[in-house]
């Protein structure tokens, strides 16, 4: 019943509530915006909705310093709204997925407040303390710059208090079991509300051991992680877990676990630097390396690839040189940078808004070997303002349509102010018009989105990369139950000849899925293709325009 997994083949979405409409006319998203465009990203093909936090937070990290971990933000709508969405959602076959913030709370959280006034509370321990600074007060900073260590003095604590992200965001003692408990009637919680799983807020730091004297790496306790996975399966089977975890590639099976106990689903950090670094350059033979080195997982695990997050492109695992290339292109500004490590731009104006690197960029995402991840606003192509602090950037609005702040409010001041400019402004980039126009990026993305349900194999086969005879030029195939699958990208401006071996002998065909250029090999089972620059090829191996063979499990 292996087809049970339906994570294989999703296609997730990514949503910020309180960026994506708003109905009622304060200026912020809410949840009766989001069940009316519902529509929309049923039109669009998307499968799985991934929620932001929305929960009741000061949102001074964009909701991820929660106060309360068992309802909804009076902004975005009631519990009752969250209801009726998720039943909304169920009703178009959409499933939905939520942030899981455990790492840390909001320093506004009762448990926090408990703890800091009362040594004596049953929360004191559920926090992380030291009554001396410890010596590595100001090492292993998450936003390096802008935070400045991590821990701060408490003074109503009177001791200094651990945070591996902002000040404001004291870290749970995971190791305490009442927040071990606690962690679980979360997601317990949750899931009665019909939720299909959660995107796990910083699982590394999560599963760290915390304290004053544990070294640098610290301890990790995947036996945790296990416990967690166990009463996930065990309240709702089909539940899942969405790592972010950007961790070294010889670090993923102990993410994945080899029993199928921990977590199903990864994001493909390394795979995603690689990328851009191949997009920047135009070279994918880091990229094929890249996917090499993540090839293993166990038979149920997933990768989850994306182009953009929330988040500022981290490029802190490419090497100096890589890294250099991608900020010289993508970047070269210090405005566009973040955290010495990173770009916080969008990603059409990395592209330049260059509808063949878009084209190529998207297309090689969605054929990479995992489950792809959009993030609202990048199906239109849409820019960032730069002039907003941090990762705020790119968070801006959706972009509807040409109405007054692109019809996301009819508010006087939103949230964060709607991009309104020459090239990624409203006026040129929203949703209204794209679906008008067949042409549209909006369009070919719901295309491309059908061409990969399509393509079963993609989610579920066996992969390897085909030998192309040009550093500029990635061919992936995907077999599975008798059907072969083959995606070539030429991420180069130029044009390419490349030879790919489909057979070891006999004359194959290549159906073209996006086209009418099919390809013929010759007798030696060699395809010789001539790609142009930035172009890019679906194929189904032999005759077949449809998997016509595809057994029952
Ligand atoms: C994750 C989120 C990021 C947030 C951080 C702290 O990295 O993606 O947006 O600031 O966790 O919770
Ligand atoms: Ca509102």
């Amino acid at each position: 019943m292996i087809n049970d997994l339906w994570y294989k083949n999703a296609l997730i979405y990514c949503i910020n509530v309180e960026s994506f409409m708003d109905t009622n006319g304060d200026g912020c998203g809410d949840f009766e915006g989001l069940m009316r465009r519902l529509d929309y990203l049923a039109g669009l093909g998307v499968t799985c909705i991934w929620l932001l936090p929305f929960y009741p937070s000061p949102r001074r990290d964009d909701g991820y310093d929660i106060t309360d971990y068992y309802g909804v933000d009076p902004r975005y709508g009631t519990s009752g709204d969250f209801v009726e969405f998720m039943n909304q959602a169920r009703e178009r076959g959409i499933r939905v997925i939520v942030d899981l913030v455990i790492n840390h709370t909001s320093i506004d959280h009762p448990w926090f407040r408990h703890a800091r006034s009362d040594p004596k509370s049953k929360y004191r321990d559920w926090y992380v303390w030291s009554k001396k600074r410890p010596r590595n007060w100001n090492k292993g900073m998450v936003f390096p710059g802008v935070q400045k260590s991590t821990w701060s003095w408490d003074s109503e604590a009177r001791a200094y208090y651990f945070h591996r992200f902002y000040d404001f965001q004291p870290d749970l003692n995971t190791m305490n079991p009442d927040v071990r408990a606690e962690i679980k009637r979360i997601i317990g919680y949750w899931l009665e509300l019909g939720v299909s799983g959660f995107r796990v807020d910083a699982l590394p730091f999560v599963i760290s051991e915390k304290g004053p004297h544990t070294g640098s790496p610290p301890p990790q306790d995947f036996e945790f992680l296990r416990e967690l996975r166990l009463f996930l399966q065990w309240r709702q089977g089909d539940a899942v877990f969405l790592a972010e975890a950007n961790v070294l590639p010889d670090q993923d099976l102990e993410y994945f676990g080899d029993n199928d106990d921990r977590v199903q689903l990864m994001f493909n950090f390394f795979v995603n630097q690689n990328l851009f670094y191949a997009l920047a350059s135009g070279d994918v033979r880091p990229l094929t390396n890249a996917l090499k080195k993540t090839r293993q997982r166990p038979i149920t695990a997933q990768w989850a690839h994306f182009l953009r997050n929330n988040d500022e492109l981290d490029l802190g695992r490419l090497t100096e040189e890589q890294r250099r290339c991608v900020f010289e292109a993508f970047g070269p500004d210090k405005k566009m940078q973040l955290y010495g490590r990173g770009i916080r731009r969008r990603l059409a104006p990395m592209l330049n808004d260059d509808r063949r690197r878009l084209e190529v960029a998207n297309s090689l995402m969605f054929t990479l070997p995992g489950t792809p991840v959009i993030r609202y606003g990048d199906e239109i192509g849409m820019g960032d303002d730069l002039r907003l602090q941090e990762r705020q950037c790119a968070r801006t609005p959706m972009q509807w349509s040409t109405e007054p702040h692109a019809g996301f409010t009819t508010a006087e001041k939103p949230v964060l102010p709607v991009i309104d400019e020459p090239i990624y402004g409203f006026q040129r980039v929203n949703a209204a018009d794209q679906k008008r126009d067949p042409e549209s990026l909006l369009n070919w993305t719901e295309r491309m989105i059908r061409a990969r349900k399509e393509c079963p194999e993609i989610g579920w086969g066996e992969w390897k990369t085909l030998a192309t005879g040009s550093p500029h030029v990635i061919a992936i195939r995907y077999d599975w139950r008798d059907n072969a699958f083959i995606a070539v990208h030429n991420l180069d401006s130029k044009p390419h000849r490349i030879r790919i071996d489909v057979a070891s002998s006999g004359r194959t065909s290549l159906i073209n899925l996006l086209s009418s250029d099919h390809s013929e090999g010759g007798d030696d089972g060699v395809h010789r293709l001539a790609i142009e620059g930035y172009g890019y090829r679906w194929y189904r191996v032999g005759g077949l325009d449809y998997i016509l063979n595809r057994r029952r499990s």
